[in-house]
């Protein structure tokens, strides 16, 4: 049933008239605050709502919501602030809360402490979203002293947990290794998550994590917290037992190197953390968080997306305009919607010719393409499909122009020779001109060419050499970094709507929900190798939805077929990156079909629900399905790895279909293009015996259409 705001309002209401208690819902989770006889806010309860809110009056409190540090308690804050007299101790009493329907209908409610002694405030805000069973969670720090104080620790979010087990999942990896399951029970003491990379922070470790209470994360069932901060820099995730069994876990920017001063009357927003508390598992959670992302989230998060033919691995610097126009001209025949010039366009004095020079320098390159992107884009025109240009506009290479007239807009510091990460650095977009300046690349792109439909924004170096020429306090850099780049965002988005963008960082070193808001997709990985991907998007789906995860085919893994490419890819936003002479007539004609029942099934796959039905993880097979939100369409994947040449091989149990609608499957994409009947079956028969949908080939895989009849 769908929830209303009125239904929603009703038992809020009936809670209020108890004073003390505060409760945050969700149609599946309460979060409930109490302010006790000292004035204090604690943490009353945190997991499955209650049916009977006034239930949650029968509960003891729990400890300090929002801990600070110098007080009574022995383990990690969420606050410490140093005062200007060099009092390190923060003492929070409530002073009020209020409530509010935000624009979206999401349920708003925000919890006023303040510090007495010194008068500095803090407002935690907490935003419900019911029917996805989302919470986001920011604090707003004010200093209300008469002078500076600093920020030490800043979290956005602290939450309490008192169970007998918790098992933590974290992600992490490295180039073309991104997003790699790990599983621990967390024991007394602490457990940190974090970044200290900048800009493309999320290189190591994804910025995402679950931890399953009680006992270890399953795809169905359990109680699962999921989490994630919405900040493009770094992060750090805190997860510590106590003395008594207790998990506290905290999320908010790492406070490494940025201790933050706050002038008189100045306030600081923390970016917000995103969670979500399963009670059936991990699979719920993603879905949680996919149906959150698209309709909230994302830039464009509900409306369609492109398919592409993108240059880098067919081409990489290697080429020209006639080179070029013939891959538009592909583009155009194998029938996706757009063509992505990537890298190596640009720069005259230091042409790009390779990733050693010419960052910075965005003119077309003279000798490669002597009538400039208006060439491309009006050949695309012609074709009849959309352009999209590769920019990286925040870096530099110091063979480049722009190094050699602004030194003083590169982070480097002045008294220490370079390093360099892909013998670039990055600009200090903490500085306001630089932010013109990084918006001028764009800007200036799309006055001169106003076709270009997308850019891919890529962010190949972490911050290096770490110190501003502009910044008055280098503890602020990492931190002012990030809003100078949403800054830049902001100002593209408000001037050109309805331009796309792909968020890329070297493969997936950028991919956080607050840079979804600016960008329709993201690039997961630098590899491409069909086999890698099934595990990097099985990581990746668990918070993000497939909508906003390019998949290409490449060459990568030659032994791989075509089709065993395709099939992989067309589990997320599918593109191309191959020279279409690398495909033969039959493997053209097999991606040709692909794409066309790509376009068809796009509102199941990027928009429906998406099931984890066998893990990569527990064997040689994987699958994954996703259902239309009506029921009536599925679509499921089937994929063998490596098995042996002699397997027991048992059904696959589809998930989320009406159990008593009748579904006809048809084997779909099939290697020569074709489709073939599999037959008739009840929700109910394909969910409880399944089909069998495995075989004992090396990585071939199957795509079935599931239809209600
Ligand atoms: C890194 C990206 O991940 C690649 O896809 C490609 O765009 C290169 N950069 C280009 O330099």
């Amino acid at each position: 049933m769908k929830l209303n705001i009125f239904s929603l309002l009703l038992p809020l209401a009936a809670i209020s008239a108890n004073a003390e208690d505060i409760v945050i819902s969700t149609d599946n989770t309460g979060l409930v605050f109490n302010v006790a006889d000292d004035g204090r806010l604690y943490q009353k309860y945190f997991g499955k709502r209650l049916a009977n809110p006034a239930d949650y009056a029968q509960l003891p409190n729990g400890p300090e919501a929002y801990i600070t540090n110098g007080m009574e308690d022995y383990f990690e804050p969420a606050l410490h602030i140093n005062h200007a007299d060099g009092n390190k101790s923060t003492l929070l009493t409530y002073t009020g809360h209020k409530r509010s329907t935000l624009a979206d209908g999401s349920q708003q409610t925000v919890i006023s402490l303040t510090d007495k002694e010194y008068g500095d405030n803090v407002d935690l805000y907490f935003i419900a979203y019911p029917e996805e069973d989302i919470i986001k969670t920011y604090t707003e720090i004010t200093n209300g002293e008469k002078k500076p104080i600093q920020l030490e620790k800043y979290a956005s979010s602290l939450l309490h947990f008192n169970r007998d087990h918790y098992y933590l999942t974290q992600y992490n990896g490295d180039w073309i290794a991104e997003v790699q399951p790990s599983e621990t029970e967390l024991k007394f003491g602490k457990k940190e998550l974090d970044t200290k990379l900048g800009t493309r922070a999320n290189m190591f470790v994804s910025p995402f994590f679950q931890v399953a209470l009680d006992t270890p994360a399953q795809e169905n069932a359990g109680e699962v917290l999921v989490g994630t901060l919405g900040w493009t820099g770094n992060f750090r995730y805190t997860l510590e037992v106590d003395n008594l069994g207790r998990l506290r876990v905290i999320s908010g920017i790492n406070p490494y190197a940025s201790a933050y001063t706050l002038q008189k009357g100045e306030k600081f927003t923390t970016p917000e953390f995103i969670f979500t508390l399963s009670g059936n598992g991990k699979g719920e959670a993603s879905r949680n968080f996919h149906d959150w992302a698209r309709k909230y989230q994302v830039h464009k998060g509900m409306d369609d997306r492109m398919t592409l033919l993108n240059n880098w691995e067919a081409t990489y610097f290697d080429f020209n305009e006639d080179k070029l126009i013939e891959l538009i001209k592909g583009a155009k025949e194998l029938g996706v919607d757009m063509f992505l010039l990537d890298d190596g366009w640009f720069a005259n004095k230091y042409p790009r010719h390779s990733d050693t020079q010419g960052l910075g320098d965005w003119d077309e390159t003279a000798d490669k393409l002597p009538n400039g992107i208006g060439r491309l884009t009006e050949e695309a025109k012609k074709q009849g499909v959309k352009f999209g240009l590769w920019i990286e506009p925040e870096m530099v290479n110091p063979k480049s122009e722009l190094y050699e007239q602004h030194k003083d807009w590169v982070i480097t510091l002045p008294n220490r020779d370079e390093y360099y990460f892909r013998n670039q650095l990055v600009l200090d977009l903490a500085n306001p001109k630089v932010q013109d300046y990084v918006f001028g690349v764009v800007d200036k792109l799309m006055t001169k060419y106003p076709d270009i439909a997308f850019f891919k924004w890529d962010c190949n170096s972490p911050i290096t050499n770490i110190y501003s020429n502009y910044e008055k306090d280098q503890n602020h850099l990492y931190v002012d970094y990030v809003r100078g780049l949403y800054n830049v965002l902001d100002r593209i988005q408000a001037k050109y709507p309805d331009l796309r963008m792909m968020m890329c960082s070297g493969g997936g070193g950028r991919t956080d929900y607050e840079g979804l808001k600016y960008f329709t997709e993201f690039w997961p990985s630098d590899n491409t190798d069909p086999v890698d991907r099934l595990y990097i998007q099985w990581g990746y789906s668990q918070i993000f939805p497939v909508k906003t995860q390019c998949a290409h085919v490449t060459t990568w893994n030659k032994q791989a077929s075509a089709k065993f490419r395709t099939d992989v890819a067309m589990m997320g936003k599918l593109g191309f990156d191959i020279n279409l002479h690398d495909l033969s007539a039959d493997d053209l004609k097999f991606c040709q079909n692909s794409i066309k029942e790509y376009n068809r099934l796009k509102p199941v796959i990027l928009d429906g629900d998406q099931y984890r039905l066998v893990s990569p993880y527990d064997g040689n097979h994987t699958s994954t399905m996703f259902v239309g939100k009506n029921k009536k369409q599925g679509v499921v994947f089937a994929f063998d790895i490596f098995p042996k040449n002699v397997e027991h091989l048992t059904n696959v149990k589809m998930q989320g279909l009406d159990p008593k609608a009748t579904y006809n499957v048809k084997e779909i994409c099939k290697s020569d293009a074709s489709s073939s009947e599999v037959g008739n079956y009840s929700g109910d028969y394909l969910m409880t015996v399944g089909l069998p949908m495995f075989t004992t080939g090396r990585m071939s895989s199957r795509i079935y259409e599931l239809s209600a009849r």
